[in-house]
C-alpha cells in the first residue's frame, strides 16, 4: 500500500479522523503502520500517541527543519495500538518549519520524502495527515507519497476547491513526484437523509466519473460515535455496540480497496 497522503485544503472535512480510523483498520489487519502528523495544529498527535507529549518534545518539525540535525527515525514514538508508530507534531515548531520552507531554496519539497526513505522499509503502510492548506507542508506530503487520498465533506465540494487541489497534485506530479497517483475521494460527514446530502453525493459521483477517479462507497456518515471514539483514542471496533462495529467495517473495506489499487 505504501505511502498515502490524506489531503484537502478545506478544514474540518475529516482528514485526521480518516487517518485515525484507517490506521486502526490496518493494525487490526496485522499491518505495521506509521502515521505522520503533517499538520501544525497537531490534532492527530493528541489522540494517536501512546503517551501524551509535552510541547517542547522533539517532533516531526525537528526532522524537517534544516536548522536541526534530528532525523525522522529519532522523533518517532509509539502509537495507541500495537503495530502503530507516530511521527508527532506538538507545540508551534511545525508552523515555524512551514515558514522556513517558504524561504528555502531548491530541494525544500523533498524534505519529508528524504526523511521517510530511512524508515519506509519498516512499515506496511504510512499515512500522512496533511494540513488544511495547499502549502509547502502539503507539497512535501504529496512529494513523499505514492498515492493521494482526498477526503471531502459532500456539501463542501466545490468545483473551485477541487480544481485547486487537482492543480496542486498535477504540479507535484510534473515537478517532484511523477508516480503520484490519485487513489480516490472519501466522502465524509455524509447526511443521507437530507436532500442536500443526496444531491451532493450524486454530484460527487458524477465528477468522479468525469475525471476518472474513484469515489469510495459507501460514504462515511456523520455520526457522533465517530467523533467520540476518535477523541477517546479508541477504534470503532473497540467502542462497543453494533452501530460502531458497522462503522468500523467501512474503514476496513476502504483499506481493502486501497490494498487492491496501490
Ligand atoms: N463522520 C463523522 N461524524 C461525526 N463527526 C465527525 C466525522 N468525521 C469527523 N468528525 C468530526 O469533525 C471534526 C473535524 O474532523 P477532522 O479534525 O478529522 O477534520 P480535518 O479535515 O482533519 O480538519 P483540519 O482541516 O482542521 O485538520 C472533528 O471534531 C471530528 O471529530
Ligand atoms: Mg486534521
Amino acid at each position: 500500500m505504501g505511502v498515502i497522503a490524506v489531503c484537502n485544503q478545506k478544514g474540518g472535512v475529516g482528514k485526521s479522523t480518516t487517518v485515525f480510523h484507517l490506521a486502526r483498520a490496518a493494525v487490526v489487519a496485522g499491518k505495521k503502520v506509521l502515521v505522520v502528523d503533517l499538520d501544525p495544529q497537531g490534532n492527530l498527535t493528541s489522540v494517536v500517541t501512546k503517551e501524551p507529549l509535552s510541547e517542547d518534545e522533539v517532533s516531526l518539525a525537528d526532522a524537517l527543519s534544516a536548522r536541526t540535525s534530528d532525523r525522522l527515525r529519532d522523533v518517532i514514538v509509539p502509537g495507541v495500538w500495537d503495530g502503530l508508530d507516530v511521527a508527532p507534531t506538538v507545540g508551534t515548531a511545525l508552523g515555524l518549519v512551514r515558514d522556513e520552507l517558504i524561504q528555502s531554496g531548491p530541494g525544500r519539497e523533498h524534505r519529508l520524502r528524504e526523511q521517510l526513505a530511512q524508515v519506509t522499509r519498516r512499515y506496511d503502510l504510512i499515512l500522512i495527515d496533511c494540513p488544511p492548506a495547499l502549502d509547502q507542508l502539503t507539497i512535501n506530503g504529496l512529494t513523499a507519497a505514492n498515492g493521494v487520498l482526498i477526503v471531502s465533506q459532500s456539501k463542501l465540494w466545490s468545483a473551485n476547491g477541487i480544481a485547486h487541489l487537482l492543480a496542486t497534485i498535477d504540479g507535484v506530479q510534473r515537478h517532484f513526484n511523477e508516480t503520484l497517483g490519485i487513489l480516490g475521494v472519501i466522502i465524509n460527514l455524509h447526511e443521507a437523509h437530507t436532500v442536500g446530502g443526496r444531491y451532493w453525493n450524486e454530484e460527487l459521483h458524477a465528477a468522479g466519473e468525469q475525471r476518472g477517479f474513484r469515489i469510495f462507497d459507501p460514504p462515511v456518515p456523520k455520526r457522533a460515535v465517530i467523533a467520540d471514539a476518535t477523541e477517546a483514542s479508541r477504534g470503532l471496533d473497540e467502542w462497543g455496540g453494533a452501530d460502531a462495529a458497522a462503522l468500523a467495517t467501512i474503514f476496513t473495506d476502504y483499506l481493502k480497496e486501497l490494498e487492491g489499487t496501490s
